[in-house]
Order: C-alpha cells, then structure tokens, then sequence
C-alpha cells in the first residue's frame, strides 16, 4: 500500500517524518492524534506554488484543525487565515496572525463577532445576508472606522460533485446570496457607506470531485460581476479535494490553475483550502481493546470512536487504517470500530486488514482535517491529545494534552 509520502514503515515500525510512532504513544498513550508540521508547510507552499500565477493569496480554513501550533507554523510560513467565529479569529490572532491576514466568513455571525471583528481590524468580510451588512456598516461606523472591505457570497447555483453534506453551492443550499439577491445589494451600496464592496465571494463545496463546477461556478461569478469594476476580487473559497483511498486520484491541480489563468487575469485572487493543507499531515492513533468474532464477522473494537473522528459516521468517509506494527501475515475483512454506543460508530467497514490482537495499535491515516476539529465529549469522552512532529522531522511534542475526566465536570455550576 502507497501511504502518504510523510508516513512509512520504517523496520517494520510506522514512522511519521523521522518519528516512531510507537515511540510517541508509549508516552502519550491513545488515542491521540498526531501531525507533521513539515507536511502541513509543504502543503501550503505546494498549494502556493500551483496557484502562484494566479498571484492567488492562501488563508488556512481554521475550521479544519484549529491546533495553535498548526496554525503557528503555517503563519511563519506566510498564510493568512480563514474564519468563521469569533472564536477562530482569536486563535488566528494568538497564533500571530495580523487582523488584515484574516478573512471572516460565515452564514449567521452574531452582532459581537461582527463588532470584534471590525474592532480587530479584519481583511476581508464574507457577507451574505443584508442585514449583516447593515449590522458591519453600523460596526464600522461605531468604531470609527473608514471602509471595511466586503466579498459578497455568491450562490452559483451549481452542483458540486461530493458528499450531499459538503456541497455547498446548489439552490437548497443556506448558503451564499444568489445573483439577483446580490445585483439588488451593489445597487444599493449607498446604503452602507463604511462598506466597500470590492470583493466576492464562492465556496460551492468541500473535497470537490471534479473541476468543471467550479469553473461554471466562477464563470456565473465573472458574468454577475462585470458591470461592477470596483470589484477587484475573488475569493474562491476552499474544497481542494485530497486522496483518501490508496488508489484513489483526484483531479489535477495544474489543469485547474491552467483554466483559471485566462478568466481571473486582472483581478486578485483569494483561497481558503483547510482539507487539502492539513488532512494528509495528520493520524489518528488507536489501540485494539479486542476482537469480538460472532456472525460471520470480525469487529475490532479500538479506543478511538465517532466522538474523537466523526468523518466515516457522518459522511461514510474512508480512512485508510494501517497496524502501527507491519505484518506480512494473511488479511481478513474486519470492521474497526470505536466504544461509543451508535451503530454508526464505525471507522471502517469491511476492510482488509491483518489479524490484529488485543492491544495492537493502528493509524488512522489523512486524518488532520475535521477530525480533531470535529471532535466531542460524547459518551464523556475526554478529547485525546495532539502531538506535532517538528519541522526538522525528527522532535516531537505534546501541543495539547489529553482531556482529564475532571475537565468534564470544570464548566458545570
Ligand atoms: N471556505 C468556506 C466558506 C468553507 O465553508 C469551507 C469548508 C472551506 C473554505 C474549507 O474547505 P476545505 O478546503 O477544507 O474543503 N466537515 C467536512 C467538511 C466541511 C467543510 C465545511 N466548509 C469534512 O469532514 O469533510
């Protein structure tokens, strides 16, 4: 099996840069996640190298792993930020980020986000609702400040190709202002004088299966927007598609800029890609508590679950799932799945994987987007620990620290 080019056995031990995994968790235990820091930076540069004819400028999704150390090292190397709360904007900002790096998005950011944002200096707002705009107008104008700089979202209304839960674009959609919605607004812009309207916006889905939506997408955009050449512009959002499967290809990166190039030239491009910067830098550790053979089936019952990775539950995501411990024995098809009481707390379902003993442990690979960010206290699970392996690619350390069962108790009055 190819895994990804950061994570490799190494005498038959699975490593993550120059790092035994093995190693980490014997004194971390499991679960616990762990990233490449290395791999997050590359990511982004090769993200930055693709669209650099483009001029395009890259804000990390922070939604998809919101890990300060991350985020750290992915602002040292230059990339500005992409939120959607108030709270995103505070830990872009304590990473080091600069107000104007930040672009705030959202479908119902409340009056104190908008006020903090203002009051932050932020970049860039995606606004998509009049009555937003009126409340940033109002901000604006209560902290004295001269012109906030808005990109309106666009729905295109177009079908992206992914999971129903990710498209983001189509008509049913809450998201985004379709264009006669956002034609009425540019025609009212007096209305908000502390606005300026020079920018817009499009975010039609996540891990986008095909390009050509996209393109009909941005070319719905340029047609809307010509008759305003104020708007100099475009944010084209995130969902930069990864492969989750071994085998799996995804469409090219290069045809897309190479479409792109002729229909953006003269305008400033914006991106907000999470996934396609942090999924692949990141695993997720689990030990096997033990396997349970009944009805024709094998069930390994690991110590992670839906609450720390909710993807497979939620979208029948596939993650790749490797033993820590490589073995050259027969394969069987097993179901790995987690603690939790839901039938849907499966990480994989007939998968072929080695025969596993109680207390072997396996990876979960591409695992560093949306898993950690997406993770609960259900069943009162205490959220596992973050480990990032340093850039040099052979240090590591504990970012953030398991949850204690008392830290389950500490908010409640
Ligand atoms: N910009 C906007 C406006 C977004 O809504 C999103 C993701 C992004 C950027 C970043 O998208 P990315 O590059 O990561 O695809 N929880 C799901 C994904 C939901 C994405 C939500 N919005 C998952 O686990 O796959």
């Amino acid at each position: 099996m190819v895994l990804n080019s950061f994570i490799r056995y190494t005498a038959d031990s699975l490593c993550i840069d120059e790092v035994s995994i093995d190693a980490i968790i014997r004194e971390t235990g499991t679960p616990v996640y762990i990233y490449s820091l290395k791999r997050a930076r590359e990511n982004y540069r090769r993200l930055r190298s693709a669209f650099a004819r483009l001029g395009a400028r890259v804000h990390f999704s922070l939604k998809s792993n919101g890990s300060l150390a991350i985020l750290r090292a992915l602002e040292e190397a230059g990339a500005g930020f992409d939120c959607v709360s108030g709270g995103e904007i505070t830990l872009a900002l304590e990473a080091g980020a600069r107000g104007k790096d930040i672009v705030f998005a959202g479908v119902g950011k409340t009056r104190a986000e908008i006020n903090y944002a203002v009051s932050k200096g932020i970049g860039w707002f995606n606004a998509e609702n009049a009555l937003e705009l009126r409340y940033i107008n109002d901000a604006a104008a209560n902290a004295g400040v001269e012109a906030v700089r808005v990109a309106l979202r666009l729905n295109p209304q177009v079908a992206a190709k992914t999971h129903p839960h990710m498209a983001t674009g189509h008509g049913a959609a809450k998201f985004g202002l379709t264009a006669d919605v956002i034609r009425m607004v540019l025609a009212r812009q007096a209305e908000y004088p502390r606005i300026n309207f020079a920018g817009i916006h499009l975010h039609i889905g996540s891990q986008l299966g095909d390009n050509a939506a996209s393109l009909s997408a941005v070319d719905k955009l340029l047609d809307l927007i010509r008759p305003w050449p104020q708007i100099r512009t475009i944010n084209l959002g995130g969902g930069l598609p990864v492969a989750y499967r071994s085998d799996e290809t995804i469409p090219s990166l290069d045809d897309f800029v190479e479409a792109l190039a002729p229909r953006l030239d003269g305008y400033e491009v914006l991106l907000e890609p999470g996934r396609a910067i942090v999924a692949d830098a990141g695993v997720l550790v689990a030990e096997v508590l033990y396997v349970k053979r009944q009805a024709g089936q094998i069930f390994y019952i690991v110590d992670a679950s839906m609450a720390e990775m909710i993807r497979p539950a939620l979208y029948d995501a596939h993650h790749e799932i490797v033993p820590l411990n490589k073995t050259e024995g027969d394969l069987v098809n097993a179901q790995v799945a987690g603690p939790v009481c839901e039938s849907a707390d499966v990480l994989a379902r007939d998968r072929r994987l080695p025969l596993l003993r109680a207390g072997d442990k396996v990876a979960l690979l591409t695992a560093g987007a949306y898993g950690m960010a997406m993770a609960s206290n259900y069943n009162a699970r205490p959220r596992p620990a973050e480990v990032v392996v340093s850039e040099s690619g052979d240090r590591w350390r504990v970012s953030r620290r398991r949850e204690a069962v008392e830290d389950l108790c500490r908010l409640e009055l």
